[in-house]
């Protein structure tokens, strides 16, 4: 449809079928095929004139399912404007990947664009048009059950793995590829920092950290072309998102040029009742549309008040028509006023969904996404020479799509017993079952039995599934406390344990830190447990390094590793007592930032730069030659970090500004190189303003960013 058409449509609609147009509702209320839950269900009330009207639909799939829903609304809906459907498609729609703290630990935005090409795929020809996906929000508190869903602690990875991800969904031609979903970012803002990392808690932080921190990896995938933003459920300085004028008015809109469609997580402009910043319903709608919120999801706010609000004068219908008409503009954006359907074809949904190229895509990036956190005495890769026995809750378990993995089937799972035995591995396993959190006692002492008579043990551990995600936040990250106890059972018969992990968070290790490897492998997806069992063999060379700190203990959170120095660091007197530290425990990660190991080694030489000062027009060159010291070719992922030595404000003492992935045969050597520019070390200042500091900086290269090379100091002018 052309502008003007949509403007004329616009034109005839009654303010009953606009306001109907911001409701979002869940396709339960139009078939009893609906699967998706994802929030306190409320009875709403419904006519059939809200149903005709209710512009979009949450949570329904299914190529047939969605044609039916969409024929029979299309006939209702007076001027037969389609509806359009939205959903949770997280890191997969049946094809899952690894949890996107996975995939993002593969530091590899193509392995980010795939798994967002793949899985909008299977999204379309299925009926869904929008995801609700990537989530950006800065994660460092590992309490809280989301980050699962994270991408880290670090605002540039986290921004360019949402852009990869916006442009697999999108591609470059969103109306003509109808293999193509729109994407939502989510959720605006800076959700991850929740007050005790506890789940809807309050946020509360420095307009100038949010802003120079937290917001950055939204703008990069808004940026990047996201059709869609999601309000978060939190405040953001005392004001919940949902009716956050400043944020959304003001910084989404004005500065950024947002002009997409804003909706808001479920339930969460009712909920601005509960916050206490709305009286009622009433208040709830206007603060929600004065913000810039153009759909409400399944609460009725809108629908309830927002006629009589712009009756009264109090909101101008020329708000609710620009709330409209961004969402005709989505609509018209998908070519759904001319293709109510897009991709959603039943042939097609048969040969695309979980085709063995999209399973091929899945244990490929799953591979890149397992981190190799300890190696002791070449423990891994296993030796074929060796009696092996594969114990614990995870030896089993096709638990390894993760938390939203709403489509993904457990029967699609290949656990990591059948999946070393299909490689041609034999373990020995016991016949119990053992469950994550409260295994038999019989099924622990044929475990600790069975481990006193064979070489070595594999541990599978972790969490389950529900133990991550929405509403799931711990207070304790250790291992569930019968797993500690079958460690320790295990390793006293046993001192060659090797520990695996499929879990949905950084997690406290101090439990198994005697063991002789351990290696983090996530949910790791559909795929997963055959990945997994490759690294174990040694026919994939892990190369994933964490984008988020494990700690030594939960007592640190929130740790993360671009910390500020403070007036005292623990480095200048660490036998001094009146520095910043604890009297129990270290100030540093078990695990920091950008480690992981490899079953090759990396030798990195000697840092040079292009030159000792750079400025606007001159950016700096970093380089440095990269060589494979051992016996098989691996990846090594090069990290580039910057401190910026006085700023207006304090800076972190480093921050990462580049990275590379760099595959190199044994033996081999190459030249790394890094560009740094003067718009790369702009931060935000105060007053809101984007600029450098001329000055001194540091800048380092190393595997993560602990071990790092020795800083050249540079000058900025
Ligand atoms: C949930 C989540 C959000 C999701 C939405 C729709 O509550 O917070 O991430 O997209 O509801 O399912």
């Amino acid at each position: 449809m052309e502008q003007s058409q949509l403007t004329d449509l616009l034109g005839q609609m009654t303010l009953d079928e606009k306001i109907g147009q911001l409701l979002q509702i869940t396709g339960d209320f139009y078939s009893d095929k609906a699967e998706e839950r994802t929030g306190p269900m409320t009875q709403l009330g419904l006519n059939e004139d809200d149903l005709a009207n209710a512009g979009t639909v949450l949570g329904v799939t299914g190529a047939e399912e969605c044609r039916k829903i969409q024929t029979a609304y299309m006939k209702r809906n007076r001027l037969h404007i389609p509806t359009l459907f939205m959903g949770d498609v997280i890191h997969g729609f049946r094809t899952i990947f690894p949890i996107p703290l996975g995939l993002a630990s593969s530091w590899d935005d193509e392995a980010a664009e795939t798994m967002a090409r793949v899985s909008g795929h299977e999204a379309s020809v299925s009926g869904l048009f929008v995801t609700f996906s990537p989530m950006v929000d800065l994660v460092r508190d590992p309490r809280w059950g989301r980050v699962m869903e994270a991408t880290g602690e670090d605002p540039y990875l986290n921004g360019k793995l949402a852009a990869a991800m916006v442009h697999g969904y999108q591609g470059d031609d969103l109306r003509g590829d109808t293999s193509r979903v729109a994407a939502c970012v989510k959720h605006f803002a800076a959700y991850g920092a929740a007050v005790a990392g506890r789940d809807y808690n309050t946020v509360d932080m420095s307009e100038r950290q949010l802003r120079d921190m937290y917001l950055p990896g939204y703008k990069t995938a808004i940026d990047a072309g996201a059709k869609l933003v999601m309000t978060s459920f939190n405040t953001v300085d005392g004001i919940p998102a949902s009716g956050n004028r400043h944020l959304f008015r003001d910084i989404l809109r004005r500065e950024w040029g947002f002009n997409g469609v804003v909706i808001s997580d479920f339930g969460a402009v009712k909920e601005m009742i509960s916050h206490g910043v709305a009286g009622d319903e009433r208040d709830a709608a206007k603060l929600a549309i004065k913000a810039g919120v153009d759909i409400e999801m399944m609460t009725v706010c809108y629908l309830r008040n927002l006629g009589d609000l712009i009756e009264s004068g109090e909101i101008p219908e020329q708000v609710l028509d620009e709330s409209v008409m961004r969402i005709l503009q989505l609509k018209n954006d998908l070519g759904l006023f001319e293709n109510p359907l897009r991709g959603a074809d039943e042939a097609e949904e048969r040969k695309v969904v979980m085709s063995q190229k999209h399973r091929n895509a899945a244990r490929r990036v799953s591979e890149e996404s397992i981190v190799l956190l300890k190696n002791e005495d070449a423990a891994l890769p296993l030796d074929a020479a060796n009696t092996v026995a594969l114990l614990g809750p995870g030896a089993r378990s096709t638990d390894l799509l993760g938390a939203w993995s709403w489509k993904g089937e457990e029967q699609d799972v290949t656990a990591l017993d059948a999946s070393l035995n299909e490689a041609g591995f034999q373990v020995q396993t016991t016949d119990e079952i053992f469950d994550y959190l409260d295994p038999s006692q019989q099924a622990i002492d044929a475990a600790v039995q069975l481990a006193g008579k064979v070489d070595v043990v594999v541990l599978a551990l972790g969490e389950p599934s529900f133990m991550s995600g929405e509403a799931s936040s711990r207070s304790d990250i250790r291992l569930p406390q019968a797993q500690i106890e079958l460690f320790k059972a295990v390793q006293a018969v046993n001192q060659n344990v090797i520990v695996t992990l499929f879990n949905g968070r950084p997690l406290d290790l101090s439990d198994v830190q005697p063991a002789k490897a351990i290696v983090e492998a996530w949910f790791p997806g559909t795929e997963g447990g055959r990945a997994l069992a490759d690294v174990l063999l040694g026919k994939v060379n892990p190369s994933a390094k964490l984008t988020m700190s494990f700690p030594v203990s939960v007592g640190q959170v929130p740790l993360y590793y671009n910390v500020d120095n403070t007036g005292r660091p623990y480095e200048n007197d660490p036998e001094g007592k009146y520095v910043s530290k604890y009297l129990d425990v270290s100030n540093y990660a078990a695990y920091p930032f950008g480690f992981g190991l490899s079953y090759s080694s990396f030798e990195y030489g000697q840092v040079e730069v292009s030159d000792s000062s750079f400025d606007a027009e001159h950016p700096l060159e970093i380089s440095l030659t990269l060589r494979n010291t051992s016996e098989r070719a691996g990846t090594e992922i090069v990290q580039l970090y910057v401190h910026d030595l006085v700023g207006e404000v304090v800076r972190p003492i480093k921050q990462l500004k580049g990275y590379q992935r760099v595959t190199l045969e044994a033996g081999e050597s190459r030249r790394v190189s890094f560009t740094l520019s003067e718009q790369d070390v702009r931060y935000v200042h105060l007053g809101d303003r984007l600029e450098s500091d001329p000055g001194q900086f540091d800048v380092m290269v190393g595997p993560n960013s602990r071990d790092l090379s020795e800083a050249i100091r540079v000058e900025l002018f």
